[in-house]
């Protein structure tokens, strides 16, 4: 297991300096995660970000809601290089059925729609990120082969043996992982696939780090594991084949971001972000924090295929 660096050590060395990071965020336990409300509010992008949220309410937006309330498209620990990677071992194959998981902003759905020319169904619990999710796909044209609906991972609507692979792109971090690999497994067909990317701890963390890590997210279920022991998780589901991969975290890079979003999605963010004061403090706490304890993050690509007989 690696040592712990000295935390000023660990700062000089990991601080990336972006305007956000100056300014000075709360991450004193006075911001209780028990006081952070559900993630209900509309991640609309039509109107003015600027009147959907008061200052407040921004500040105790979890990190997901946040990051599609500014603007972002991406939000999993992976970004397009993690996304590339699963899709890589799902290998969609034309006119075959997709399912994706916690489809947030829906630009996943759409990529796959677009380059495998699959039938993808996105779902998400947040009504808002699929309203969000539903423009996006009118945006790219693609209504005619990806369908967005509201539902829970735990309780799939869809009946058994109904997708040919199914992808999902940080949730299963925040869920009951047991009862979300059984469902999964469950509507999937024989000898199909199942890949996704979660966070990970690259090194076992100290738990004031670990609990200051969930705390900024603002979930109150969140948990992070070992490549190790996500794919245990998928073994212990009954998936065969299992595979589990550390990578590196970049996603709250400049580098990472600008990958992710291009040059004119992360000037429009850049924007949002900077026109107000309860924006920058939020992104300013998320940053700084992701920043300085880098080298706890990483990423682990998983995947796993169904047995030959349905479960
Ligand atoms: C970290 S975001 C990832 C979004 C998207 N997969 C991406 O990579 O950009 C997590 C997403 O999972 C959704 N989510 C959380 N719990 C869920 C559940 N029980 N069932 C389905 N979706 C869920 C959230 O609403 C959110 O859109």
């Amino acid at each position: 297991m690696k040592k712990h660096a000295p935390k000023a050590a660990l700062c000089h060395a990991r601080s990336i300096v972006m305007p956000w990071s100056v300014i000075r965020s709360d991450t004193s336990p006075s911001r209780h995660l028990s006081q952070t409300p559900p993630a209900v509010f509309s991640v609309c992008q039509r109107e003015s970000p600027a009147r959907l949220f008061n200052n407040e309410e921004i500040l105790h937006l979890n990190t997901y809601d946040f990051m599609a309330y500014v603007g972002k498209s991406v939000i999993n620990p992976g970004g397009t290089p993690g996304r590339d990677k699963i899709l890589a071992l799902v290998k969609p194959q034309p006119g075959t059925r997709v399912l994706e998981i916690g489809c947030g902003t829906g630009h996943t759905a759409c990529h796959i729609a677009r380059r495998y020319r699959c039938h993808v169904t996105a779902l998400d619990i947040s009504p808002a990120m699929i309203d969000t999710a539903r423009q996006v796909v009118q945006t790219q044209k693609l209504q005619e082969q990806v369908d967005c609906r509201v539902g829970d991972i735990a309780h799939l609507p869809f009946a058994d043996h109904t997708f040919d692979s199914v992808i999902c792109q940080a949730v299963l971090m925040f869920v009951d992982k047991q009862a979300a690999l059984q469902e999964i497994r469950r509507v999937l067909r024989a000898h199909s696939r199942f890949a996704g990317l979660e966070f990970s701890w690259r090194c076992e963390p100290p738990p004031r780090v670990r609990d200051l890590t969930y705390r900024i997210c603002g979930c109150r279920t969140l948990e992070f594991y070992s490549a190790a022991v996500w794919g245990q998780h998928l073994q212990q589901a009954g998936f065969d084949t299992v595979e589990s991969h550390e990578q590196p975290f970049t996603m709250l890079s400049p580098s990472g971001f600008l990958r992710d979003e291009g040059v004119a999605n992360s000037l429009k963010i850049f924007g949002r972000i900077v026109r107000r004061k309860a924006n920058l403090q939020r992104m300013g706490e998320i940053w700084q924090h992701f920043s300085r304890y880098t080298e706890y993050f990483s990423y682990t690509v998983l995947a796993g295929v169904t047995p030959g007989h349905p479960a």
